[in-house]
């Protein structure tokens, strides 16, 4: 008999690493992907954050570690990797979560703001797949990447974030080659758009942040009628990270609340 769909869905025994996992859908991705087995690897920019995640994990009886680190820094990118090895004994799995969508509209937009998105956003994501594919493909089994990237690489959905649209657009670019190139090597990649979810971040933006009467507005035009929970992607990356989805590769997944209907 082919396997439960419960053991498909298992990944004990691999290793998984989640850049910005210290908040948002990377904390709700770090639990779920521990709760399924998995050994997670907690990167942020904010390695406390991360060091405090990790200690959640390993409270619940799961298996987890931290890194501080940048994703649009090469160097930070290579210990984020070595740590993966050396700690938790290898990489199987890689969620490019780390991302920020500061609002700003085009004509205020200074040449910083646009190459910082770009840089944690697109070249983060370039950075963490190289390193990992090497890692990946050293081991010589296979392996996962997920890509998070947003309803905003298909259709804007506010006035603002024209360099996040951008980065975001290049995201989806990047998972569609990545996928054609590391196929043969056994390593799926595929990428995951969120519609509206609530999170840290996106509270930061909400009442008397930049970009709060466009997120109201955002959120009325939601065919569910509410934004989503983080723990509603974590449960999508778990499935695109497992056996379940093994014959998927160069995808992207919407998770919107109908968000691209309106
Ligand atoms: N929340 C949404 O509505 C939404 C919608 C679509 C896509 N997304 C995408 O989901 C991802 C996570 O978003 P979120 O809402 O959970 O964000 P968030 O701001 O709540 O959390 C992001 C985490 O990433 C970390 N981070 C930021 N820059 C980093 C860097 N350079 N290196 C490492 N870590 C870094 C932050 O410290 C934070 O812990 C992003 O890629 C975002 O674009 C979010």
């Amino acid at each position: 008999m082919a396997t439960g769909l419960v053991e498909m869905m298992r990944l004990d025994g691999r290793v998984a690493v989640v850049t910005g996992g210290a908040n948002g859908i990377g904390r709700a991705t770090c639990r779920r992907l521990a709760e399924a087995g998995a050994a997670v690897l907690v990167a942020d920019l904010d390695g406390e954050g991360a060091a405090r995640e990790a200690d959640a994990i390993t409270g619940a009886g799961g298996r987890a570690d931290a890194v501080a680190a940048d994703v649009a820094d090469p160097a930070a990118v290579a210990a984020m990797v070595a740590a993966a090895r050396a700690r938790l004994g290898g990489l199987d799995v890689l969620v490019n979560n780390a991302g920020i969508f500061p609002a700003r509209p085009i004509m205020e937009m200074e040449p910083e703001d646009f190459d910082r998105v770009l840089d944690v956003n697109l070249r983060g994501l370039y950075l963490c797949t190289r390193a990992a594919a090497r890692v990946m493909a050293a081991a010589g089994r296979g392996g996962v990447i997920v890509n998070i990237t947003s309803i905003d690489a298909i259709h804007p959905s506010m006035p603002g974030l024209a360099h996040y649209d951008a980065s975001k657009h290049g995201a989806w670019g990047f998972t569609k080659t990545s996928a054609l190139e590391l196929a043969p090597l056994g390593i799926r990649v595929n990428a995951l758009a969120p519609g509206g979810v609530l999170t840290e971040g996106v509270r930061r933006m909400q009442p008397g942040g930049a970009g709060a009467d466009a997120v109201a507005a955002f959120t009325a035009g939601i065919p569910l009628r509410r934004m989503g929970d983080p723990d509603e992607i974590a449960r999508m990356v778990v499935v695109l990270a497992s056996d379940l989805a093994a014959y998927m590769t160069g995808s992207q997944v919407v998770v919107d609340g109908g968000a691209l209907l309106g």
